[in-house]
């Protein structure tokens, strides 16, 4: 049986949405879950359902844009737990859906701040604590708007390739570490961040793709998380319908 006893995982954006359905699932098998989003309220109801159901969970704020909260997060979980085995590094935001023309260079820079640099934070402060383990596995949470153009999302879009792009450097640069990064691509999923107005053409508003809840990510997650042996890296595991 697949389990996950004895592993801790750090869950980012674990506040609601796939995040939160993400630390639910690697709690149920077994893991001990830190949740972290900036919204303190939202991470420590993540944290109590997980322990409602019998699992283990810490709860922190963080805002991933941060290298000192990030640096402060896994701290505290070294401190408390010895250590962490796996990172989600899922936190994301989408900002701004107008044409680079018209669009708001703050919202342009802040979401590069949470979605590329904040990726690059995570990963970067989570390599030592990994080699102390003796290995370890990162999964970013990508986007298929990363890999193929979309009018009117070039913030998020261009966040995501170079997210995208990272995955692969560091999986290169980890190889030998025991260490693999691997990108998850959710396709659209009913979310806080779906839930806004989505402009005409929309990956959310595509009728050949498969509109997703968050638990919908989960098995793939799981996969990842759970999989026997040193398994993939450098690689992009999508659950989208459209080719990219
Ligand atoms: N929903 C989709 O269709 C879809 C498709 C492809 C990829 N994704 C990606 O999936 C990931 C999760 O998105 P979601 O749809 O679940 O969105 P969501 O429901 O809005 O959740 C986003 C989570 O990220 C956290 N977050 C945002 N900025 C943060 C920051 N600076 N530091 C720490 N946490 C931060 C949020 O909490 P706070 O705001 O409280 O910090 C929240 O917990 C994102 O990376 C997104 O780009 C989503």
């Amino acid at each position: 049986m697949t389990t996950l006893a004895g592993k801790v995982a750090v869950v980012t954006g674990a506040g609601r949405g796939i995040g939160a359905a993400i630390a639910k699932a690697l709690a149920a098998a077994g893991a001990t879950v830190a949740c972290a989003s900036r919204s303190v309220a939202e991470v420590e109801a993540t944290a109590q359902r997980v322990r409602d159901a019998g699992g283990r969970a810490i709860a922190r704020r963080c805002d991933v844009g941060d290298a000192s909260d990030v640096a402060a997060l896994y701290e505290a979980v070294a401190a408390q737990e010895g250590g962490f085995d796996l990172l989600f590094a899922n936190a994301g935001v989408s900002l701004d859906q107008r044409p680079v023309g018209a669009s708001d260079p703050a919202a342009f820079e802040e979401t590069f701040r949470v979605n590329l640099f904040g990726v690059y934070h995570c990963a970067r402060l989570a390599i030592p604590h990994m080699r102390a383990r003796g290995g370890g596995r990162m999964v970013v949470t990508g986007s298929g708007m990363g890999h193929s153009s979309l009018h009117g999302h070039a913030a998020y879009s261009a966040s995501k390739a170079g997210v995208w792009m990272l995955v692969r450097i560091l999986a290169d640069e980890l190889r030998a570490d025991g260490i693999t990064v691997n990108e998850l691509v959710p396709g659209p999923v009913r979310t806080a961040m779906t839930g806004v107005p989505q402009r005409e053409g929309s990956v959310v508003n595509n009728p050949i793709e498969w509109l997703k809840q968050p638990e919908d990510v989960v098995p793939l997650a799981m996969f990842l998380a759970t999989h026997p042996g040193p398994g993939p890296t450098g690689q992009s595991f999508s659950l989208m319908r459209r080719t990219f």
